[in-house]
């Protein structure tokens, strides 16, 4: 995979402005699998399902085919219990030359040879889930071992310089107050963060929820911390836009005008679309689903990445863009050292 040129920055960006204005989605995440060899405290999946109705990738490239989204998300489940997911990749980035492809995992079965297999056919982002900057992770996603060999792996990935991991972690009341610590333990790794929100929709736990005055206050600290660091260093990944709304998410506890189904919704294994991870209520074309839930969907329930990142105006998404494209070059432009 040749590095994300500025050419095919522009390609996306130009593809998100018109799937904006013809109401096309700008994301599309593909849950290949629902089964997951972690059983997260904060998850609705966990354990391996049986005999799973999965589309395979010729299938993918016909569906990245149809909704030519800009954004391409490979997610699950864990993605990499795919046997064919190196074909999966490979397939759809034949399909969409000029989409920016994202593939999220626990990195429970990542090694050198499968994380270059999947650059090489065609992975743009590596987005690797951590919850904590120490054996707390374990605990948290139920996998005896899974920080010491993400402490391992992670560092000699990123000495291969291609620029292409992320560290993502989903703010909750449990590691907030390691906020901080994880973008250092991204910068010490030698690779970028971006944070999302919890949200209790999976589980129905609002044990997660950060709503005491004392944490909200600590929340802000750190969300304020953040913006100071993102101005001085590259491999803090989210817009301060998108860092205020996480903040905003927990004090309001919701976020208004969802777009699910519009701007973007997800593909389950069995190849149905269904508008998110929360609302699976399962539909054969866009069209049906935007009728059916999205023009009257009033959920205002989370504030995950998908969403923050594609359901701003217009104004706001071209506002954000120069702040993208900064991160993008500096992770893509052909120079992968960072300031730190
Ligand atoms: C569902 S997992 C699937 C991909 C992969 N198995 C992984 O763990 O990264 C995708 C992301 O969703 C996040 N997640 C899980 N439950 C969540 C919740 N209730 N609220 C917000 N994010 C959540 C995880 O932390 C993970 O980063």
């Amino acid at each position: 995979m040749a590095k994300f040129s500025p050419l095919n920055a522009l390609r996306v960006a130009g593809k998100g402005i018109r799937n904006y204005i013809i109401k096309r989605p700008l994301i599309v995440s593909f849950e290949v699998t629902l089964s997951c060899n972690c059983n997260c405290r904060h998850c609705d999946l966990g354990g391996l399902i049986k005999d799973e109705k999965q589309i395979g990738p010729d299938d993918y490239a016909r569906l990245t085919r149809l909704l030519n989204p800009p954004l391409l998300q490979i997610s699950g489940g864990e993605p990499l219990l795919r046997k064919d997911i190196v074909d999966i990749v490979r397939a759809m980035r034949q399909a969409s030359k000029a989409s920016y492809l994202i593939l999220v995992t626990n990195g429970v079965t990542l090694h050198e040879s499968n994380y270059v297999e999947l650059h090489e056919a065609g992975v743009n982002q590596l987005s690797v889930s951590l919850d904590f900057p120490d054996e707390r992770h374990d605990e948290f996603r139920r996998h005896r071992g899974l920080y010491r060999h993400l402490a391992e792996t992670i560092p000699l990935l990123a000495r291969l310089g291609y620029g292409d991991i992320i560290l993502n972690t989903a703010i909750t009341r449990a590691n907030l107050r390691e906020v901080l610590p994880l973008a250092e333990k991204a910068r010490e790794w030698g690779v970028s963060m971006s944070y999302s929100a919890y949200t209790p929709l999976r589980t129905r736990d609002k044990g997660y929820l950060i709503d005491s005055p004392e944490e909200l206050a600590v929340l802000r600290r750190s969300i304020y911390k953040l913006i100071e660091l993102r101005k001085r260093t590259t491999y803090i990944t989210n817009p301060k836009a998108i860092l205020l709304d996480t903040l905003r998410f927990f004090e309001n506890g919701y976020m208004p005008d969802c777009k699910a189904g519009i701007r973007f919704f997800v593909v389950m294994p069995d190849g149905a679309f269904v508008p998110c991870s929360l609302h699976r209520n399962k539909y054969s074309s866009q069209k049906e689903m935007i009728e059916d839930f999205s023009r009257t969907n009033q959920c205002g329930g989370c504030y995950v990445a998908i969403r923050s990142y594609s359901d701003k105006g217009l104004g706001a998404l071209l506002k954000d863009t120069p702040e993208l494209a900064k991160g993008l070059f500096h992770r893509y432009g052909g120079n992968t050292k960072r300031s730190d």
